[in-house]
């Protein structure tokens, strides 16, 4: 039986955490489960630094971008008597309820915890790079695709006033979910992602080909784990070919602002499935989105790390589609 529930974000943060968080603590106190935040993802569990949460807690930040729990990335969690004190914390507080709102690195220090024994833990995915294995959607993806996308309509309005090409790089740590999308919706030529990358001889031989005259030209670039690739990129086509490029990389603009309708409302049902999970007995789970569908999972296992694009067919499509 759960007798409180702890509720953290951790990792990079990502538009709609505060939705899931409210629905959580809302949740709880419809069924009467005290419920308990830290701030800093599992660095507040580290310095034992947590709070009783309340239904006012949580008013006026569905619309809000970010997270009101705040988050990090918490190397300290890494060292195994770290977590063994941490879980030693969580007993005295009686706490046997675990929601981890963040990506599969996230999960895997709560499992950690979990295997002590008396914890249950369910994982929530949230990042705006929509590559956690098991899940067609992670919370923040949907914002940060519009963030982008409004970002690469403005860049054409200037990159077609004055003839300039532009590569636009966007997030994507490891794979290239909104870089594909964006791209597609901006109408961009090019869209170079980890999983299907283009060489430069072959980008500069398509740029270089006899085609309608463009007044600009988009491509889209994902981060894929070097932020700043792009200005490399637009040097050597600006060598390779006879026109002018800039690059622009989005950053961490794609991580903030108030989040859109599906970032919301998918958090909301993650956060208050999540809560019914633990009352159930479940754990080690993660709310997923399969086939359209709100379902429980299994958190992700090591053999694969990180989901990827796999198949190279909306690529071509955006191609022909932009010619
Ligand atoms: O949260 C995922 C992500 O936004 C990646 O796309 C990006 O590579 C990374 O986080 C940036 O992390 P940080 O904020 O730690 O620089």
């Amino acid at each position: 039986m759960i007798d409180k529930i702890l509720t953290l974000t951790s990792g990079g943060d990502a538009p709609g955490m505060n939705a899931v968080t409210r629905a959580i603590v809302r949740t709880c106190h419809y069924h009467n489960i005290p419920v308990f935040g830290c701030h800093n993802g599992f660095q507040g569990l580290v310095d034992k630094d947590i709070f009783e949460m309340k239904s006012h807690d949580v008013a006026n930040c569905i619309q809000r971008g970010g997270t009101i729990l705040q988050s990090s990335r918490c190397k300290a969690f890494f060292d195994a008597e770290v977590r063994d004190e941490v879980y030693a914390f969580l007993q005295a507080q009686g706490i046997n309820g675990l929601i981890v709102n963040g990506g599969d690195g996230s999960f895997r220090g709560a499992s950690l915890l979990a295997s002590k024994g008396n914890l249950q833990v369910i994982g929530i995915p949230g990042t705006i790079d929509n590559d956690i294995v098991g899940t067609e959607y992670t919370i923040g993806f949907d914002t940060a695709r519009n963030t982008a996308l409004r970002a690469i309509d403005n860049i054409r309005d200037t990159g077609a006033s004055n003839s300039i090409y532009f590569l636009i790089e966007v997030m994507g740590q490891r794979s290239g979910f909104l870089a594909l999308d964006v791209g597609i919706a901006g109408g961009a030529e090019f869209i170079l992602t980890p999983e299907f990358p283009i060489s430069i001889e072959n980008l500069v031989q398509q740029i270089n080909a006899p085609r309608r005259k463009k007044q600009s030209l988009i491509i889209v670039v994902a981060e894929a784990g070097t932020p700043g690739r792009s200005m490399e990129i637009a040097k050597q086509l600006k060598q390779l070919t006879p026109f002018e490029y800039r690059a622009c990389v989005l950053g961490h603009i794609q991580r903030g602002g108030s989040p859109t309708v599906m970032d919301r409302e998918i958090g909301s049902r993650m956060g208050y499935l999540s809560v019914l999970a633990l009352m159930q007995g479940e754990s080690n789970k993660m709310t997923a989105i399969q086939n359209n569908q709100l379902v429980l999972v299994p958190f992700p296992g090591p053999e694969a790390p990180f989901r990827k694009l796999e198949d190279n067919e909306l690529f071509e499509m955006s191609m022909i589609l932009s010619v």
